[in-house]
């Protein structure tokens, strides 16, 4: 009876060793990932705080400000949402986070931020050895508040994910807020469906996006697909971005996530895929709008070896979608699938906007059959 007992006992031991071992971190918000704990007071002068550990789940270094809603700069009110927490990135901050993780595995960062008072602030992103830039733009919402992502691929099973704003302002007190800080593993980039020869084309695999934020989430130029929050997708731009749409928010044409091309001809999404030469192939993808408003001649241009189309799309901007097709015959044996906005497209709100697109696949063509082999048959 005691020698069961003391089994059982330790049996739950090694399954409690067994679990702790590989409770990675789950797909969603980060411990105190909205700032809801706050610091305690002691910790703070003003909305500054003073101690590395203050935050609950989180460390700090440089000038990190505690901020609730309707907190005044200036007498700027900051666009903290109402019951929201944030923190602001002075010169030189950092808020950085211990996560545990999965060794090789993909992960998406998804962030909310807020420019203050300079006109370019940037973000560095960080999982050692990995990091990005970001630039923080207010143009993609009314609100203020934009979602940023950003990926990496675990090198440990312990990371540290930084957050760090470079700037140098003469007021300390200027830097980005941010606030909602989610975590998402994703597929290998080098994931392939059989039926067709594009990764991740329906765009179901991709960053985190939170249930109450109405607006997707921004994917920042990426020139390596090790690094894409979109799983096989690149995107070409010095400064702007694509935005990650899902179904929950936006009109999409099939699945629950597709892609808004939202800065017209300064911002490419593209991706390398192994061809043949001298072989046929058919590109072929969905053009809608997101129903988000984005109303007038929509257009996207496709382009994958010689070949270019572009596609016209009326949009009234309630959602819906058609299909396009582009053939081509490949002229390297690594062909880039490119998409682009025609042009640049406004909401009634002045945010950018623009085409959606779907369901981008890549198929060998059949060449058809020689008569001379049909004779012979
Ligand atoms: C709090 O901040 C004010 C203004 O910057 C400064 O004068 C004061 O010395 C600070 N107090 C503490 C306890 O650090
Ligand atoms: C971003 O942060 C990482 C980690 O601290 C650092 O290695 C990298 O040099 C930084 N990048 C830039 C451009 O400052």
């Amino acid at each position: 009876m005691a020698r069961g007992a003391r089994s059982v006992a330790l049996l739950l031991m090694m399954l409690g060793v067994a679990a702790r071992a590989v409770s990675a971190v789950s797909d969603g918000p980060l411990p105190n990932g909205h700032f809801e704990q706050r610091p305690d007071a002691s910790q703070m002068n003003g909305t500054r705080v003073m101690s590395p550990n203050a935050i609950p789940h989180w460390e700090i270094s440089g000038f990190v400000e505690y901020l609730g809603s309707g907190q005044k700069q200036d007498d700027m009110i900051l666009p903290v949402p109402e019951g929201e927490q944030a923190v602001r990135l002075g010169n030189d901050a950092t808020i950085r986070q211990q996560l545990n993780v999965i060794r090789h595995t993909y992960y998406s960062v998804t962030f909310g931020a807020a420019r203050t008072c300079a006109q370019a602030e940037r973000l560095n992103v960080s999982v050692t050895p990995e990091s990005g830039i970001l630039p923080i733009q207010t143009v993609y919402t009314s609100s203020g508040w934009d979602s940023y992502s950003w990926a990496f691929k675990a090198k440990h099973s312990t990371v540290w994910l930084s957050i760090h704003n470079p700037g140098h302002e003469e007021d300390p007190a200027c830097g980005p807020l941010i606030d909602a800080i989610a975590i998402k593993a994703l597929r290998s980039p080098h994931h392939v469906k059989t039926d067709n020869m594009l990764r991740n084309g329906d765009f179901e695999d991709g960053p985190y996006i939170f249930p109450n934020t109405p607006w997707g989430v921004l994917v920042p130029p990426i020139a390596e697909d090790e690094h894409s929050p979109l799983p096989g997708w690149l995107v070409m731009s010095d400064t702007k971005v694509v935005k990650y749409v899902d179904a929950a928010h936006h009109a999409v044409p099939r699945g629950s996530h597709a892609v808004e091309l939202v800065a017209g001809r300064e911002c490419a999404l593209l991706q390398e895929v192994r061809t043949v030469p001298g072989r046929p192939y058919k590109l072929s993808f969905s053009i809608g709008d997101a129903g988000d408003g984005c109303a007038g001649h929509l257009a996207v241009d496709a382009y994958a070896s010689a070949a270019a189309l572009k596609v016209a799309y009326e949009s009234r901007g309630a959602g819906g979608s058609s299909r396009a097709e582009l053939e081509f015959v490949a002229d390297a044996d690594v062909t880039r699938v490119v998409f682009q906005s025609g042009n640049h497209h406004m909401k009634p709100d002045g945010t950018l906007c623009g085409p959606v697109i779907d369901d981008v696949s890549l198929v060998p063509e059949h060449a058809h059959t020689p008569a001379a082999r049909r004779l012979r048959m």
